[in-house]
């Protein structure tokens, strides 16, 4: 979209914070990180917050930095870790105190458990493109509510203008405002948030995405933003690097090997993962660039019996079967993915809106561990109903808000492990 265009606009008033948003702050849900951008003077580091109608005010102090990338400064980035919040709960909070104020709201998850519904959506590659719009407010405008988005990266594609525009980080972040200052949007690092440019002197990777960005990893014990986990009412979600090492031996692998013996599925039943790079993939674009990594910890998935996996990256939309392929051990030739109940569905989510178009090349025929594809712009949604049930939809842009394109009903791996294949023939 043109820079001129309504939804990067400024917001009005002398120093008004701008690029709001929200995600969660620590490993329970009892934390939110409040970010925020002032461009012309530092102002207050300040929020204010305080739970629906309660006169009580409270106060916490964050911390703002600038960064520099080439010939851009950044305005000054705050982020405010409110913590000790209650379950369940309205809150209003406050940025831009003592000068320009700006008030918004957020409702805290319920405390962990088996059975407490709760909805996800899910975006990814979403871009600043007129598709991306468009996907944001489908989304927004989606009788299933998403009361927390799981973003499978790709944020702004900002490295695909001249000398990386960071202009376009600042505008990425007013264009999602309406929904990233009201709900958490989980954040997963794609290959547009490397930003990596020797050319003009920028050779720290993931700069933009650091300042600008952040993760409760601490809580998990992860020692980079990129990979964490937390637990949001019924789930357990373990968040990926798909452009951060993860061979044995690296602080990645060592760290998810301690973390799948963490989950307890009977307080989180739900376990998902988010990555950048799809594992199982039948387009033409990026195909097997999950590859290594998928090497090196399906048989975690399929040991640990996680649910499902999101992943974005091609721009299209495909769901797979339940396959895992962890037979193979370089001389026994079993290297094709077979059916396994114990394994993920994979699901590709990379069709937000992105800046370069639709991927529409496919891997024909289609191979079997593919359950259905195709190449539209939309989000999807995933409904957890209790410790057994939950509803997947896929919505494509073209369609009605309440109409979905692809839809199954995942039973989980634990509490309900029965064949849940929407195709299945047998
Ligand atoms: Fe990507």
């Amino acid at each position: 979209m043109p820079l001129d265009s309504d939804v990067f606009r400024v917001p009005p008033g002398c120093n008004a914070p701008q690029q709001v948003h929200i995600t969660q702050g620590d490993l329970e849900g009892k934390a939110v990180i409040v970010s925020w951008v002032t461009q012309k003077a530092k102002g207050s580091n300040m929020v204010l917050y305080w739970k629906e109608h309660s006169s009580k005010m409270l106060k916490a102090h964050g911390k703002s930095k600038t960064y520099k990338f080439y010939h851009y400064t950044s305005g000054h980035i705050h982020h405010c870790t409110i913590r000790n919040l209650e379950y369940d709960t309205k809150y209003y909070y406050m940025v831009g105190v003592g000068q320009t104020e700006r008030k918004f709201w957020f409702l805290t998850p319920p405390k962990p458990g088996p059975d407490v519904p709760y909805t996800f959506g899910l975006i990814g590659d979403l871009g600043q493109s007129f598709d991306s719009n468009i996907t944001l407010t489908h989304y927004e405008n989606n009788p299933l509510k998403g009361q927390t988005i799981l973003f499978v990266g790709d944020f702004s594609y900002a490295d695909t203008y001249p000398n990386h525009d960071n202009n376009r980080w600042d505008t990425w972040g007013r264009f999602v405002e309406r929904s990233t200052a009201y709900q958490p949007w989980i954040w997963t690092v794609g290959n547009h948030e490397l930003d990596f440019a020797p050319q003009i002197g920028e050779t720290k990777p993931f700069k933009p995405f650091k300042h600008r960005y952040h993760t409760p990893h601490r809580s998990s014990g992860s020692t980079e933003p990129f990979w964490y986990s937390i637990k949001r009412g019924p789930a357990y979600i373990i968040v990926l690097a798909s452009y951060s090492a993860y061979g044995k031996y690296t602080p990645q692998y060592m760290w998810l090997e301690q973390e799948f013996p963490k989950v307890n599925r009977t307080e989180t039943p739900w376990l998902i993962v988010l990555m950048h790079s799809p594992w199982y993939n039948s387009y033409d674009y990026h195909y097997m660039e999950g590859e290594t990594m998928r090497v090196m910890y399906e048989p975690w998935f399929v040991k640990n019996k996680v649910d499902v996996v999101f992943a974005g990256h091609v721009h299209g939309y495909e769901r797979s079967e339940r396959i895992s392929n962890i037979a193979y051990n370089v001389v026994n030739g079993i290297c094709s993915p077979v059916k396994d109940l114990s394994a993920p569905v994979y699901i590709t989510i990379g069709d937000g809106g992105n800046l370069e178009g639709l991927a529409t090349i496919m891997t024909e025929p289609q191979p079997k561990y593919s359950a259905f594809r195709e190449a539209s712009f939309g989000h999807a949604i995933f409904s957890i109903k209790n410790r057994t049930h939950a509803y997947y939809g896929w919505h494509r842009n073209q369609d009605g808000c309440a109409v979905d394109g692809d839809t199954m009903w995942f039973f989980n791996r634990i509490w309900h492990p029965i064949d849940d294949s929407p195709d299945d023939d047998s």
